[in-house]
């Protein structure tokens, strides 16, 4: 039994060792709240799509560790602690690709990368702030204190969904 344990412990080192594979999590870490990228994060399931016009001109997606996801599914309120949720935005472009076979303009795809925020859920560590670290990353590289310091505010008013304002889409 002893060296089942053992070899279960070995080998999820080994995959715990291989996870960065998506890179990045030994980069630096956001300040206020002392994230890292999560690794694999960009494996995680989906919760929904948004899109931002406006000076943002986003496509998003949002997606959940497994923490979160149970959460979401189970409708569980205030999220537990381990809970991450990942925003991943990219710029809005038409595609002339697509819209050719479509005969007309209607098509628009995720262009390049714009930035990656997290929400990350520690109750006690993070318990000034709802229980959620905020960060975000341009380009793999942590923005300042001054942008991580309006985020809780202005997820304040969805207070009652533990400040998170994406709805799982079926
Ligand atoms: C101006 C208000 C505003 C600010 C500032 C803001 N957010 Fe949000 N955030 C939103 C809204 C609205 C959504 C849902 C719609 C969307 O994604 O466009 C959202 C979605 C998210 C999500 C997906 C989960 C959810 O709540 O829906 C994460 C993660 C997130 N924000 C992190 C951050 C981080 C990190 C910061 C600070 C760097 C930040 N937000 C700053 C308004 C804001």
């Amino acid at each position: 039994m002893f060296f089942v344990l053992v070899a279960v412990l070995a080998l999820a080192g080994v995959i715990a060792h291989m996870a960065p594979a998506s890179g990045q999590s030994d980069g630096e870490a956001a300040p206020v709240f002392g994230i890292k990228i999560p690794p694999g994060y960009r494996d995680w399931k989906l919760i929904s799509v948004a899109h931002e016009a406006g000076d943002f001109n986003d496509l998003r997606a949002v997606l959940g560790n497994d923490v979160a996801i149970k959460a979401y599914r189970d409708g569980t309120l205030p999220f537990p602690d381990g809970a991450i949720i990942a925003r991943l935005a990219w710029r809005y472009v038409p595609s002339e690709e697509n819209n050719k076979v479509f005969g007309r303009p209607q098509s628009f795809v995720a262009g390049p990368p714009t930035n990656v925020q997290f929400m990350v859920k520690d109750s006690s560590k993070y318990a000034a702030t709802g229980g959620w670290g905020f960060a975000q990353f341009n380009d793999g590289k942590p923005v300042d204190e001054v942008v991580l310091n309006t985020c809780f505010a202005c997820h304040e008013p969805v207070k009652a969904r533990d400040f998170v304002f994406t709805r799982y889409a079926p």
